[in-house]
């Protein structure tokens, strides 16, 4: 059985993009896969965050995998911040890590632009930890978005610089990324991804939105100077809100296009929106349930840690043997 490691940070409000390019895959995946999910409260640090505030996010972010249909009967949920093995196995990797190629990170590029003065040697040491993260768990296949991708070939180099100057110990971990998925662009600004830390809340669509804020949300979308849905003509912007369509629909975006061809873009919106607020009020209905009960949250997050640090620590052990420790 392949196995499938992935994780989200719990550094702001889970948004369609984390959904459509992360946890809609992750969800396909379990059942036939050895799926193990992590909430990267390590990797939320690497940028300033209010203690409170990521206390609670992290619950948050586990009631929502759960509400979008991460099963813990399938998969195994678990912070990562309580297995020590992540920080341990970085450490040793950041030692045959390249510093050169750790500038090359084009995450590191943008955000340590954003961050200016606060910018910290944990953000640029990210990826290492995102390698540790994958490695330990002997991990064949990681659904992320594109943004990720750089991040997983590292991954694989640095399995593959281990493996070749201490013996093997490591898998070398494929990105699975779907295409038609890979990059939810914001949707104030085409160019852009959706992300979690963008200034304009309009530019994203939270997964606990209310049915107002979305309808508000997608109607200021911007579009084009075109009128309506031609398979031939239409700008990044409405080809983002067409794939968001296509991802909710569960349809490809040449079906997304036979549904939607000649409709008004004001119509389209409507649509979109319709389809957007039903499937967000089935995951939120689940997830007001799951939030109120921290008892079973905290079971499940328990199980997922000590099922964690058991498999991670098989390979940390084989680690600190060949490399002498
Ligand atoms: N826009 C997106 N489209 C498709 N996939 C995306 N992912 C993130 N944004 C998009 C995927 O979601 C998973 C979790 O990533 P993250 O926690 O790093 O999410 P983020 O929203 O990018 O968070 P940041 O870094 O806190 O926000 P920004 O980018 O605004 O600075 C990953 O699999 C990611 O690919």
């Amino acid at each position: 059985m392949k196995t499938v490691f992935s994780g989200v940070q719990p550094s702001g409000d889970l948004h369609i993009g984390n959904y459509i390019g992360a946890l809609k895959q992750w969800v396909q995946a379990q059942g036939s896969t050895e799926s193990i999910f992590c909430i990267v409260d390590l990797h939320a640090i690497t940028v300033p965050q209010d203690p409170s505030v990521l206390r609670q996010k992290v619950l948050e972010v586990a009631a929502l995998y759960i509400a979008s249909g991460i099963d813990p009967e399938k998969s195994h949920i678990f912070v990562q911040s309580e297995n020590p093995n992540h920080t341990y196995l970085s450490w040793i990797l950041n030692c045959v890590t390249p510093f050169g190629q750790l500038e090359r990170m084009t995450q590191f590029k943008d955000k340590s632009q954003k961050y200016q003065d606060q910018t910290t040697a944990g953000l640029f040491d990210y990826p290492v930890l995102m390698a540790a993260d994958i490695l330990l768990y002997q991990t064949d296949e990681v659904p992320v978005g594109e943004d990720q991708k750089q991040h997983i070939e590292l991954a694989r180099d640095l399995a593959e610089k281990f493996n070749s100057k201490f013996g093997e110990v490591f898998k070398f971990p494929e990105a699975v990324i779907k295409k038609e998925a890979a990059r939810i662009m914001s949707l104030q600004n085409a160019a852009v991804k959706m992300g979690k830390s963008d200034l304009n809340p309009m530019s994203r669509i939270n997964l606990l939105d209310s049915e107002e804020e979305i309808r508000e949300k997608i109607k200021k979308a911007v579009t084009d100077s075109g009128s309506s849905i031609s398979r031939d003509s239409g700008s990044a912007a409405i080809s983002n809100l067409l794939t968001i369509y296509a991802a909710f629909k569960d349809q490809t975006l040449d079906e997304a296009y036979i549904d939607l061809e000649g409709k008004s873009y004001g119509e389209f919106k409507n649509v979109l929106a319709d389809l957007v607020v039903e499937k967000l009020s089935q995951i939120q209905k689940k997830y007001q349930e799951i939030i109120l009960d921290e008892g079973y949250l905290r079971k499940v997050l328990d199980e997922g840690r000590d099922y964690a640090i058991a498999k991670s620590s098989q390979t940390l052990q084989q680690v600190k043997e060949k490399v002498g420790l």
